[in-house]
């Protein structure tokens, strides 16, 4: 089947072999089916010393290094275009999440610079802010050593959004953080044969053949279930008191 990918996605590392799983699985598949084409760039092709380096202690002194401009701007100056978004993974960046997922899976170009150490020269966000949209996003309130995990995170997220990458449409819609009819919920428990596992049985109701039934149930379980585990995004909610089904 040859069609046009839907998306562009470039990542700049220095481990380029740290993204050798996006050939696994959907992500994977997608790129065999053309339906979206990732391109991964080594950042040290784009030094010049013999000893290909890319990071320079910090002006002001402190721990660590810090990647230095140059070699990040030959390789994104070879890599964006004027409707690239050019993503920089990092702890102090905003935070990503679904929404910021859903609307990224609808954009044509999407770069990521994956950075180490102590994080890239500020002046590279700047000059490119001046050229392309740039997002300096951060996956969750932990420090990574560096910025590839977090790209592998971001890619899954955004590309299974991408029609045809998930084979059943519905389990996106019913995604935890999806916005369908059970936005803002966690998943509630689910199970599949034997009927009975270790002594283990299935709520009767699921067996019913009742989807009307069957729907409340799956509803009333995402509530007592976000209340418990993420009273945060529960709507009104600190947890109930009493037992959680699963
Ligand atoms: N790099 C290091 N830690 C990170 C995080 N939590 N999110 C995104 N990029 C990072």
């Amino acid at each position: 089947m040859h069609r046009d990918p839907l998306i562009q996605i470039d990542i700049i590392s220095i481990f380029p072999q740290y993204l050798a799983p996006l050939s696994l699985s959907l992500v994977g598949k997608a790129q065999d089916d053309g339906l979206m084409r990732i391109g991964v760039h080594d950042l040290r092709e784009a030094a010049t010393d013999r000893h290909r380096t890319v990071d320079d202690q910090p002006y002001g002194g402190g721990p660590g290094m810090v990647m230095t401009p140059e070699p990040w701007g030959r390789t994104l100056d070879s890599v964006l275009t004027e409707d690239s978004l050019l993503i920089i993974p990092t702890p102090s960046g905003q935070r990503f999440d679904q929404r910021v997922a859903t609307e990224w899976s609808q954009r044509k170009h999407l770069v990521f610079a994956c950075g180490r150490y102590e994080g890239i020269d500020t002046r590279v966000s700047d000059y490119y802010r001046e050229r392309v949209e740039v997002a300096e996003v951060c996956i969750g309130d932990y420090v990574l050593s560096g910025g590839e995990s977090a790209a592998l995170v971001m890619v899954e997220a955004i590309t299974r959004l991408l029609p045809g990458v998930v084979g059943n449409v519905q389990s996106i819609v019913d995604d935890s953080f999806a916005d369908g009819p059970m936005e803002s919920l966690l998943e509630g428990p689910v199970f599949t044969r034997p009927a009975n596992w270790r002594g283990l049985g299935v709520p009767e109701i699921l067996l019913s053949g009742d989807h009307g039934k069957i729907q409340a149930w799956r509803l009333e379980q995402a509530q007592r279930r976000t209340a418990f585990m993420r009273p945060d995004l529960a709507p009104g909610g600190t947890p109930e008191s009493g037992a959680v089904a699963h």
